[in-house]
Formats: C-alpha cells, sequence, structure tokens
C-alpha cells in the first residue's frame, strides 16, 4: 500500500512518514514544494541510516495519487489542501489528523468549528473520499523514533466503515499503538478537542502523555 501525506514536512507528517516506512509503507511525503519534500526525505534517511525506507518527496498533488491520503497540514489548511486535489481523493480513504488549538498565553484552547471537527471540514470538502479521523494524540516525537514503540490508544472516527477499517489496520501496524472505532465522524469534534486537554497535561507535569483506555479487550 502506497500512503500519501500533504503538508508531510512539518514535525507530525514527517514523523507519521518514517514511522509508516519503518513498518513496510511505501510512502510519499507531499508538499506544496517538492523541493523541500525531497529534502525531508533525504534528512530522515540519514536519520536512520540502517533502515530500507521507502520514502519520496514530491509535491501535494503527486502524494495525493497514492492509495490512502494523509492530510497533515496546520488545521486551518486542512479542507483547502485537500480541496485543491479533490479529484485524486474520490473513493480513497483520507486520514485527518489536525487539531484546531489555540495557545492563548499558557493556556490551550480547543477551537469549536463551523462543523464540529477539522474532519468533518475536510469530508465535506471532499465529499467523495472516505474521511477518518486519528491520530491526534500521539506526539509527533514517539511518532518519530522508530527505534522504539509507541505507547497508547488510537481513537479512530469515521461515517464510513471501509475507512475506519483500512484506517485501523494502518494504525495498529505500529508497534504498541491499538486501534480502537470511536464510532462516526461526529465524534471526531471530541477526539479533536480532547488533545488540548492533553496538551495543557503536558505542561502542567512535563511529559508526553498518551491516552490508554481501560475495560476494552481486542
Ligand atoms: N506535532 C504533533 O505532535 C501532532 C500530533 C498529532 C497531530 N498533529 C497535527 O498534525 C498537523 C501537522 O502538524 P505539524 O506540527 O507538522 O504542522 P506544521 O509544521 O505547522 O505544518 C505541516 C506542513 O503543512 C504545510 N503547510 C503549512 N501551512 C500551510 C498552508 N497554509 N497551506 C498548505 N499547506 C501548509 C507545510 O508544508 P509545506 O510548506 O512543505 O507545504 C508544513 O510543513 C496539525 O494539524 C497538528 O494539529 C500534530
Amino acid at each position: 500500500v502506497q500512503i500519501g501525506v500533504l503538508g508531510g514536512t512539518g514535525p507530525a507528517g514527517a514523523a507519521l512518514s518514517v514511522r509508516l516506512a519503518s513498518v513496510g509503507y511505501d510512502v510519499v511525503i507531499g508538499s506544496r514544494s517538492a523541493e523541500r519534500a525531497a529534502e525531508i526525505c533525504e534528512d530522515l534517511a540519514g536519520k536512520w541510516p540502517g533502515r530500507e525506507l521507502r520514502l519520496a518527496g514530491a509535491d501535494n498533488a503527486t502524494a495525493a495519487g497514492a492509495d490512502v491520503v494523509v492530510v497533515s497540514t496546520p488545521w486551518d489548511a486542512a479542507a483547502s489542501t485537500a480541496a485543491s486535489v479533490a479529484s485524486s481523493l474520490d473513493g480513497k480513504v483520507v486520514i485527518s489528523i489536525a487539531n484546531a488549538i489555540a495557545r492563548v498565553e499558557n493556556e490551550l484552547q480547543p477551537l469549536l468549528l463551523p462543523r464540529g471537527s477539522v474532519a468533518a471540514g475536510v469530508q465535506a470538502a471532499v465529499p467523495g473520499a472516505l474521511v477518518a479521523a486519528t491520530l491526534h494524540h500521539v506526539p509527533a516525537r514517539e511518532l518519530g523514533a522508530v527505534d522504539a514503540p509507541v505507547e497508547g490508544d488510537v481513537l479512530v472516527c469515521s461515517d464510513h466503515l471501509e475507512a475506519t477499517k483500512q484506517t485501523a489496520e494502518i494504525v495498529d501496524r505500529i508497534p504498541g499503538l491499538r486501534a480502537l472505532d470511536a464510532g462516526r465522524l461526529s465524534n471526531a469534534a471530541a477526539v479533536e478537542a480532547f488533545t488540548s486537554v492533553l496538551l495543557q497535561l503536558n505542561i502542567r507535569y512535563k511529559t508526553r502523555a498518551a491516552v490508554r483506555f481501560t475495560g476494552i479487550r481486542t
């Protein structure tokens, strides 16, 4: 399976890309600048010299040609970035990882969006795609450290069963993560907003907290 990551040059997209490549996926890091994406691929390959990583850099339009596409831009660019490559996304699983959060001095505030969540905005922008929201709570630093497992449960929300299934399969390939079906895309609002709570805990307790649910046997 080939996975394209739109805006994959940022910390979250690059970390996800190298992690997915480390578990055998063929990954295309997308960017508004193909040169920047190529540089990030070189950096990642240089950081993990012993590994055979199938990572390539390209523009977002090329990355959108992959089998599964992740949108990893800042929250306010997610819908427009997906819309800019809409024709390539029809019928595909599109994964939204963005959190809409504002930092006001030392306080983190979840932003309430007209459609409830960033993911719902992406789904509205590309109605032909099968949008799933996931990976909001996994810190980029842990995700990108491919020699170690990543601890945590990862909630997946979508209005499309096929998108939930394919997204959960991808998440479950990452050592230490457990994907959980958290229902329809309407729940993405709660999942995205909760990231603000996690980040506040990180500030308060000087850590990078992860989410783990008790009582669910999978
Ligand atoms: N950091 C984390 O630990 C973490 C964890 C989970 C989820 N997330 C979410 O993951 C997403 C990406 O996080 P990040 O920290 O990697 O973000 P970022 O560095 O701010 O942005 C990621 C990339 O998006 C592209 N981009 C920036 N502004 C854009 C615009 N106006 N239009 C189109 N593309 C634009 C840029 O790529 P080019 O300039 O190369 O096009 C940039 O490198 C965020 O929505 C965040 O909430 C982050």
